[in-house]
């Protein structure tokens, strides 16, 4: 057996940024609002036309890393690629990144966990490497959420927390099993599916059809749904039990961690963890900030932007968190 590690990160994110007083001008919200509530100032939004979409921006990201990590895309054994926002209903991204980078036939897979997705997709390939069966895996977490909010007011709760954008890492084979992921821990709970939600079109509840016969501009099944205060409750416990399992799977305490790279659900919920876990600011990175909620694209970000600024360092633990829409949460505990 062998462990995998992260030898190349990359981002993309889309050049025009929306502030809060932007936001503002569009519906009744205001900057005091969004910042108090979420932390957020600004997020990235795809311009229509400007030719970015969920795949082309995890395309550019998975180039960025691909360099970094020093190997050919020919290199490249397995592609995942996570997102809740995908260019078509079917075919998932995966197969049009393979084309993209013109990257030989290898296998494509699309993670649909949503905010956990990086973290499942990390998983899914370090099993992959761990076991032999790959050498280097691309793992993409790409969103394109601006194109499908609710821009007005009906819809503030929702819109103003999420931004676009993508990240990458590429995972590669360490024959050191005390080096690179030392473990992932997934869990899910469908019972609270709808809490957190976007359900048509789809072929449970709105058929595609029906829609069509409806035409209704009111149908507000097209836009994501969020019961915000019970997902806010149901995060800050999850997270913090999917950290401590992955801690002492490790036999670590949290003193241990040197980088917490939580997914950049809300800035509330970051310091939650940050002060049950007793971490100092700079034991946790926080980004959303400046990119909102990017969702599967939010820890390949913050981790990348955290490595380029130089605050993660060789043999360094570094802790990744997530907890999302299914309800989906997980972690991965890194030795850098
Ligand atoms: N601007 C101004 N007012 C708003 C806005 C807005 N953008 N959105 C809602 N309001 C109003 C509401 O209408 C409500 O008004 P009322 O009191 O007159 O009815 C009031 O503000 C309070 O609304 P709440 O929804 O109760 O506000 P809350 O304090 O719960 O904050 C928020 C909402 C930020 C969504 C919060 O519940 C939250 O952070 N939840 C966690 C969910 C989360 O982080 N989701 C991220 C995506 S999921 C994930 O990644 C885990």
């Amino acid at each position: 057996m062998y462990n995998s590690k992260i030898i190349g990160l990359g981002y993309y994110v889309p050049d025009n940024v929306v502030t809060n007083d932007d936001l503002s001008k569009v519906m009744d919200t205001n900057d005091a609002w969004i910042q108090e509530r979420t932390g957020i100032k600004e997020r990235r939004h795809v311009v229509k036309g400007d030719g970015d979409t969920t795949t082309t921006m995890g395309v550019k990201a998975a180039k960025i890393a691909i360099e970094r990590a020093g190997i050919d895309k020919d290199d490249i054994d397995f592609i995942v690629f996570a997102t809740l926002s995908p260019d078509y209903y079917f075919p998932g991204p995966g197969v049009l990144v393979q084309r993209d980078l013109g990257i030989k036939t290898v296998g494509a897979l699309d993670v649909r966990n949503q905010c956990s997705g990086f973290v499942y997709g990390i998983s899914v390939a370090d099993q992959y490497i761990k076991t032999g069966m790959y050498k280097n895996v691309l793992v993409i977490g790409s969103e394109l959420h601006s194109h499908g909010l609710d821009m007005t007011t009906r819809g503030r709760g929702v819109s103003v927390i999420f931004g676009d954008g993508a990240g990458a890492a590429v995972l590669s084979r360490e024959e050191d099993t005390t080096k690179g992921i030392l473990s992932t821990h997934l869990h899910s709970e469908g019972q609270h599916a709808e809490e957190l939600s976007l359900i048509a079109p789809g072929m449970g509840k709105r058929w595609v059809n029906d829609i069509i016969a409806d035409n209704d501009p009111n149908d507000e099944s097209y836009f994501p749904y969020m019961n915000g205060q019970f997902v806010f409750k149901n995060a800050v416990v999850r997270f913090s039990e999917v950290i401590m399992e992955g801690l002492e799977a490790n036999k670590l305490a949290p003193t241990a961690i040197d980088m917490l790279v939580p997914h950049q659900a809300n800035l509330r919920i970051s310091q939650f963890i940050q002060k049950k876990f007793q971490l100092s600011d700079d034991q946790v990175f926080n980004n959303i900030m400046n990119y909102g909620n990017t969702t599967a694209a939010s820890i390949p970000i913050a981790l990348t932007e955290a490595w380029e600024q130089g605050k993660i360092k060789k043999g360094d633990l570094v802790v990744l968190a997530a907890f999302g829409s299914g309800f989906t949460w997980g972690s991965a505990i890194i030795r850098w």
